[in-house]
């Protein structure tokens, strides 16, 4: 049988448990995975685009149906070149699903062949993302059990405690 693949977008700038809770679930439907990680020149991230690539593959090592890239400019241009046309979207709560709705029509009109497909985080994440995880860490607050552990120890590092 034909393998099944997709793609998984984001800024990741951190992991956290809500991209991984996508990524597991992703992992129950297709074979493999890629996890594409945008290179975006007007924001400033935490992480280098370096870091968070070798982040994600040190979380993601016994996952050898994963794969890391990184992209930029227009993600439709990015999908047209791989052998899926399958992007994995998550959701959270209904206010994502504007913003994401606006991204999966303009995808499809930019490229009639590309999917999107919207996956619940598990609930436990459901309000929790890279921003909040910043916000909070930077003023010393407590997010271990909201990244993997190699992510916590690195925002820390970061903020400098
Ligand atoms: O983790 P994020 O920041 O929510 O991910 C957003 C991402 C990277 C998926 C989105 O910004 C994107 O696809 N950017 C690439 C530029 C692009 O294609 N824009 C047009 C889509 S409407």
């Amino acid at each position: 049988m034909k393998e099944r693949s997709a793609i998984y977008p984001g800024t990741f700038d951190p992991l956290t448990n809500g991209h991984l809770s996508i990524i597991n679930r992703t992992l129950k439907i297709f074979d493999k995975l890629v996890v594409a990680i945008l290179t975006n020149p007007q924001k400033t991230p935490l992480f280098s685009l370096d870091e968070r690539i070798s982040m994600i593959k040190e979380v993601l090592k016994d996952k050898p149906n994963i794969k890391v890239e990184s992209f930029d400019g227009l993600l439709d241009d990015y999908v047209d070149k791989k052998t899926t046309n399958v992007i994995i979207k998550g959701l959270r709560a209904l206010s994502d699903f504007e913003y994401e709705f606006q991204m999966a029509i303009m995808n499809r009109k930019l490229n009639r062949e590309i999917e999107s497909l919207f996956l619940m985080t598990d609930f436990r994440w459901l309000d929790i993302n890279s921003t909040i995880i910043k916000d909070v860490a930077k003023f010393g607050g407590e997010i271990s059990g909201l990244v993997p552990p190699l992510v916590c120890k690195k925002v820390k590092e970061k903020y400098g405690y």
